[in-house]
């Protein structure tokens, strides 16, 4: 055999065993062989290729972005006619079957000594199709992704961000988010960042909630996570984030607040308007219809007078009518009194309570002290008539529920409050029944003690007992108008 024969014999295994698919074209660009693998990469056979240019072969083949990449572009084209090598790193290929290739190219033009032109090139390439379709996975998630996506870099720059991310900021292009300085054009307050990098850098991951300008400068609350990407060294190369916005959340959320605020208001409000129809009833009552029936009695008494001696009939009667005027002025005093005790007004809070107890032991039969230790304080009136009608309320409760024989009320003044209890040794009320809703003396009494800012503590022990504890601080004696 000839030396040259076998030479080409050695190199021909070579090139058909080569792992990469590879090439021969002539000098016009026509295919002159191909190996195995290139065959396989490129799914069509030697003797589809063999003969065609790449403008014929390549058709339809697609630059990484999607645009055409026309044959004489094609790398052993421009190795061709420049002489130099060239490479592309994706070119996307359609085989006969339809499904697309991604392949990486080097191409190597030869050009013998004393020739100006190469001669031939040999292209080699390999199959990028798998890499690049999992990098194309991550890219669909990342664009697609119903948050927010940013990769930004440690000096606060944005080097990525997602569809949906620039969508939410109202800018209209990854070019105008890519020149924005995080500190200074995102961040409501521009010490937020260096917080919450701090954060991401000693936790990985920080979660947080933050306050960014959008492009027209509007508010966006939102909720964002922020990993630290370290390198090798452990320095932060880079830091990656989803944020989602959150106003809508926190208006809603507020909104809420308000309703329920406004709805207490109403509360404190209609508690305080029953009150004022009340004292107005009262005052009524007492002073006109009091002072009616007094002016009655004393007629009556004149009459009685005059008709002396008169028929013991007559005498009896009007004796009767005296009675009954009397009667019907206590009732009349019971009643303004139940409606609104003056003595709350007159005396304060210690007599109309020790009062109130003492009309409740006297109506049930059942036992009730009062202690108190509220020095001299003046409890302001508001606070007053909202622990008198508590300490109604329970005392009322007490003969309607409790089954109790023993009754304990404690009022004192301690740490800038007024601490009222009604202590009771019935059945104990359930932990149910005190937080039911439907429990509206129960939320009448929260609702009073709220409108100045106290708290309620409803407990009940089987068979031991219920206790009512309120603490109202004393500053907030404004409440009620
Ligand atoms: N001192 C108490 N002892 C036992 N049960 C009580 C006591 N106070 C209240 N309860 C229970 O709590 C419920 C709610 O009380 P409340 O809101 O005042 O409503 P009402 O008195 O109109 O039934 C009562 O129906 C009763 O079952
Ligand atoms: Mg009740």
């Amino acid at each position: 055999m000839e030396p040259r024969a076998e030479g080409e014999v050695k190199y021909r295994s070579v090139f058909m065993a080569m792992a990469e698919g590879a090439v021969l074209q002539a000098a016009d660009g026509a295919v002159t062989d191909v190996n195995s693998a290139a065959e396989r990469i490129e799914g069509r056979t030697a003797g589809q290729m063999i003969g065609r240019i790449p403008a014929e072969l390549y058709q339809g083949s697609i630059h990484e972005d999607g645009s055409a990449f026309p044959g004489e572009l094609h790398p052993s084209m421009v190795a061709l006619r420049t002489g130099e090598p060239q490479s592309t790193a994706a070119m996307g290929i359609h085989r006969p079957d339809g499904s697309l290739a991604w392949i990486s190219i080097n191409s190597q033009p030869f050009t013998a000594p004393g020739e100006s032109k190469p001669h031939a090139v040999v292209t080699t390439f390999h199959d990028v199709s798998e890499p690049r379709k999992a990098e194309w996975k991550h890219r669909i998630l990342f664009e697609e992704s119903f948050d927010g996506l940013f990769v930004t870099s440690p000096a606060g720059r944005i080097l990525e961000m997602n569809k949906k991310g620039i969508l939410m900021f109202g800018y209209s292009g990854k070019e105008e988010i890519l020149n924005l300085d995080l500190a200074r054009d995102v961040y409501e307050t521009p010490e937020d960042r260096g917080r919450i990098l701090a954060l991401a850098d000693t936790m990985g991951t920080a979660e947080y909630d933050v306050v960014v300008k959008k492009k027209n400068g509007e508010r966006m609350v939102t909720h964002c996570s922020l990993t630290a990407v370290k390198d090798e060294r452990g320095r932060v190369a880079s830091y990656m984030g989803a944020i989602r916005d959150i106003t809508d959340h926190n208006r809603v959320e507020s909104e809420l607040k308000d309703s329920r605020t406004q709805l207490r208001n109403l509360a404190t409000h209609l508690l305080s308007a029953r009150e004022e129809e009340r004292r107005k009833v009262a005052r009524e009552i007492h002073d006109e219809l009091g002072q009616v029936l007094t002016a009655l009695k004393m007629d009556l008494k004149w009459l009685e007078k005059r008709l002396v001696p008169s028929p013991g009939q007559l005498q009896e009667k009007i004796g009767g009518m005296i009675g009954l005027t009397d009667q019907t002025i206590r009732r009349v005093q019971k009643i303004s009194a139940e409606l609104r005790p003056r003595m709350l007004d007159d005396l304060g809070l210690d007599a109309a309570v020790d009062w109130l107890s003492r009309d409740f032991s006297r109506r049930t039969g059942i036992a009730c002290t009062v202690t108190e230790d509220l020095g001299k304080l003046r409890i302001g009136e508001g606070i007053a008539t909202a622990l008198y009608r508590i300490v109604q309320e329970a005392l009322t409760n007490i003969a309607r529920h409790a089954q109790a024989s023993r009754v304990a009320v404690d009022m004192r003044a301690a740490r800038g409050r007024v601490e009222v209890s009604v202590q009771d040794d019935g059945i104990g009320i359930s932990e149910e029944q005190a937080a039911d809703p439907h429990s509206l003396g129960l939320i009448g009494i929260r609702e009073r003690v709220l409108a100045f800012g106290g708290e309620t503590t409803i407990t009940g022990e089987k068979g031991k007992g219920t206790c009512i504890r309120v603490a109202v601080p004393l500053s907030r004696d404004v409440a009620q108008a």
